[in-house]
């Protein structure tokens, strides 16, 4: 089967782009990656994307008058590379309703807690662990999910637990949720590249048995 031609949106360091880099390289996924845009000039993903030989691109948002502007050049550069499958890899802007209108159910966001504790608007980055923290629950975890036109409320693809320490800081358990990140985002576009997602209502519905457990 032709691999899957994936785009992918980025906003920092990009370290959930190299899992996913990492395991296409390793064959675990049928996938290429066409290009990858960040809305941050600094984003270290991009370097991550160059060096790879990708097509990594900067769009500023302050070069378009509006969000449904910006949105459509991101479309545009998308549908110019036959993108099949949108993920958004630590990725910090709302998409319009246009955008996901595009691409409904073919974009994928990971999400650093166990959606829907912790989700929603204001939720993104180390807030998440912080409040996590603060709240004092025992088990936090990481959520990939599709993307639709609420924030962090598609349906969920896959989730995993990861228990909090009574010594953790921010730091401790985000780098916990992040390895856990890392994993099951590489698995749920395995997973989509192979066919085997199904969405029925709410639920995404896992289909068949598979390798996937290959992914680390
Ligand atoms: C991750 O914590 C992810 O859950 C959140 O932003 C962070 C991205 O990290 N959305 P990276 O850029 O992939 O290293």
């Amino acid at each position: 089967m032709a691999p899957i031609k994936i785009g992918l949106l980025i906003s920092g360091s990009g370290t959930n782009l190299q899992a996913i880099m990492d395991n296409i390289q390793g064959g675990h996924i049928n996938a290429r990656i066409e290009l990858i845009i960040s809305n941050k000039k600094d984003a270290y993903g991009l370097e991550r994307g160059r060096r790879a030989g990708i097509t990594s691109l900067y769009i500023d948002r302050a070069s378009f008058k509006d969000e449904e502007e910006y949105n459509l050049s991101l479309i545009r550069e998308f549908k110019a590379r036959k993108v099949d499958l949108i993920v958004l890899a630590g990725y910090l802007r709302a998409l319009s309703k246009d955008f996901i209108a595009e691409y409904r159910d073919k974009i994928i966001n990971i999400h650093p807690s166990l959606i829907p504790s912790f989700s929603g608007k204001g939720y993104y980055g180390q807030r998440v662990h912080e409040e996590v923290l603060r709240y004092g629950v025992k088990i936090s975890g990481a959520t990939v999910h599709f993307v639709d036109e609420g924030m962090d409320t598609g349906p969920i693809i896959l989730q995993e637990p990861v228990h909090v320490r009574d010594e953790d800081t921010i730091e401790s358990l985000r780098e916990r949720v992040l390895a856990v990140e890392h994993r099951i985002l590489s698995q749920a576009i395995k997973l989509y590249c192979d066919n085997r997602l199904e969405i029925v209502g709410r639920k995404v519905i896992v289909k068949g048995e598979g390798d996937e457990k290959g992914i680390d």
